[in-house]
């Protein structure tokens, strides 16, 4: 399984020793949860926080943004060095050429559902993506209840991947941990975004490991 530990949940007066835990980890991205406070109702950090953490941390970028026009800040999430720009389905109303300009801008693309955003939606973009993210909490916040309906989701995605030419990969993000984390590894996920299980556990790099392994 591919993690992608998210640091919505590390210490933010303290961030250095968070990132030397995830480059010494088993982690195989950081996810980087960027939040507008209109497309959620929250916001999180900016591009000169992103900046320093991509400076301080070796692991690929997976940059998650919950923001309106997330097209707007293309060359700024390349310039971070992302390899995954990930944006919100419902955020972009000319999706396919969102995912044309991250392309050429020399990213991957992932594309993101919301929870109540059906997997069918997803039918004519899926062969032009490298990823789609699966929300199992309304974004916005860390620390929620898992939505038990995002397994049947990640079952209809592999479905969908798996009839068509896509090489997609599939990412669950919110509510992830060991015992959720297990069903969607069996209804197909490839990849676990996890912030409070992470960072919340005695031992993070464990928690991490546990994941991974499923
Ligand atoms: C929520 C973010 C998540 C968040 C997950 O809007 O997209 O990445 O950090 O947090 P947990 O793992 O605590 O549900
Ligand atoms: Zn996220």
């Amino acid at each position: 399984m591919l993690v992608s530990p998210s640091l919505l949940s590390a210490d933010f007066a303290n961030l250095k020793p968070d990132l030397e835990m995830i480059d010494r980890s088993e982690a195989d991205y950081l996810h980087l949860d960027v939040m507008d406070g209109v497309f959620v109702p929250n916001i999180s950090f900016g591009f000169p926080v992103m900046q320093a953490v991509a400076k301080n941390c070796r692991k690929p970028l997976d940059v998650h943004l919950m923001i309106v026009e997330p097209d707007k800040w293309i060359s700024q999430v390349r310039d971070l060095g992302a390899e995954f720009m990930n944006v919100h389905q419902e955020a972009c109303p000319h999706l396919h050429s969102v995912v044309q300009r991250i392309h050429r801008a020399g990213m991957k693309a992932g594309v993101t559902i919301n929870p109540a955003t059906p997997v069918s939606m997803l039918q004519d973009i899926i062969e032009d993506v490298e990823l789609v993210l699966i929300m199992s909490v309304n974004p916005g916040f860390g620390g929620q209840p898992f939505i038990e309906h995002s397994v049947k989701k990640v079952a209809e995605l592999r479905r969908l991947i798996d009839s068509t030419g896509s090489k997609a990969l599939i990412e669950v993000d919110g509510g992830v941990n060991a015992e959720t984390g297990a069903r969607l590894a069996a209804a197909g996920a490839d990849m676990l975004v996890a912030g409070s299980y992470v960072f919340g556990a005695p031992d993070p790099e464990k928690a991490i490991l546990s994941l991974k392994n499923l």
